[in-house]
């Protein structure tokens, strides 16, 4: 019997990762996965509760994110990575926990008021999208996590999981952790307009990106825009490239700040060092995530013994939940 503590985290499958994901959430969840058993699920079903137009993509999007899992060193041997729509007890558990939780709490979800708001969705929220919650608090309390590795802004649906849990507790008995939030401290990380790095802001650099790729969307990027000749002084800290410097070439960093700040050294050629550096920095992830795409039989095994091995740890959960509840 192991006694480490259990991990889960999942991630919205929508495509290929980027750097912003890596930093924010991938580089952690490698590190954790000495320290606790961990279970890493592509959230398929929960793409749906805001876009169910997006479907017919997640099959493919979800192969293109376990593949960036894997070569960014997730170990199938030791760590679950599993497929949230292939574990059918998440649903189970998603039933009995919304009786666990008042329709009201939901709607002041401040995650789900701001993307009402920002989504323009008046009249056209699903019943599923409201209960987007309560499936995480499913996805989490099925393996009976300790914790859950997040950005701060899911914050709120942790609480809201802990919230359900102890709901759950107080009539059946401790059949569940109450799991903490174990939030990825990360500065935020800019995208090539300087804005945070986010898929639908379409400003993106993919972590399989390939130097000619890196490169353009390199000698684009955002930098000081005060900055219009080559011999003015530049002001490293409002410059996404020096961010990202810090980031993927922390031991030049340093140098490139001073020498922006005393135009020692143009943008061209900062990008240029920096475009060195981050091929560098991710050419082994690439080498592996590229090796596991030649070899696609090896990756649905990786998957299919991903889902079998959570659906073990989730029935054994739904059985003490029964159990607990006297039901079935
Ligand atoms: N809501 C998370 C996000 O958008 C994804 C997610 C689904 C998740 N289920 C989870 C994260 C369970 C942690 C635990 O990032
Ligand atoms: Fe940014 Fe480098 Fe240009 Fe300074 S020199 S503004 S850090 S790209």
């Amino acid at each position: 019997m192991t006694t480490k503590k259990i991990i889960l985290s999942g991630m919205r499958p929508t495509g290929k990762l980027h750097w912003g994901n890596y930093t924010g959430a991938l580089e952690n969840w490698f590190r954790l996965q000495e320290e606790y058993d961990c279970f890493f699920m592509a959230a398929d079903w929960h793409v749906l509760t805001t876009a169910l137009d997006k479907a017919a993509e997640i099959k493919q999007n979800t192969r293109d994110m376990i593949l960036d899992w894997l070569g960014a060193g997730l170990d199938p041997e030791n760590s679950v990575l599993f497929i949230q729509s292939q574990v059918k007890e998440h649903a189970e558990l998603f039933l009995i926990l919304s009786m666990c939780i008042s329709m009201g709490r939901l709607e002041r979800n401040p995650t789900f008021k701001e993307q009402v708001k920002d989504l323009d969705l008046k009249g056209e929220i699903s019943f599923g999208h409201l209960g987007y919650p309560v499936l995480q608090a499913a996805d989490i309390v099925v393996y009976r996590a300790h914790a859950v590795p997040v950005g701060e802004d899911q914050l709120p649906h942790i609480e809201l999981t802990r919230e359900m849990v102890r709901r759950f507790n107080n009539h059946f008995g401790e059949v569940f952790p109450e799991p903490e939030g174990m939030v990825t401290k990360f500065a935020r990380f800019p995208g090539t307009d300087g804005k945070r790095m986010s898929k639908s802001l379409g400003n993106t650099i993919e972590i399989s990106a390939s130097p000619e790729e890196i490169k353009q969307k390199l000698m684009t990027a955002y930098t000081d825009p005060n900055r219009k000749r080559r011999d003015d002084p530049g002001d490293p800290e409002v410059c996404a490239v020096y961010t990202w410097y810090q980031k993927f070439m922390p031991e030049a960093a340093e140098e490139t700040a001073t020498e922006c700040r005393t135009a020692a050294r143009g943008c061209v050629d900062c990008k240029k060092k920096l475009l060195a550096g981050v091929t560098e920095y991710f050419g082994p992830l690439r080498e592996k995530r590229a090796q596991f795409e030649a070899n696609p039989a090896l990756v649905d095994e990786i998957i299919q013994d991903g889902c079998s091995r959570a659906r073990t740890a989730a029935q054994d959960t739904m059985a003490r939940v029964r159990d607990a509840m006297n039901i079935g």
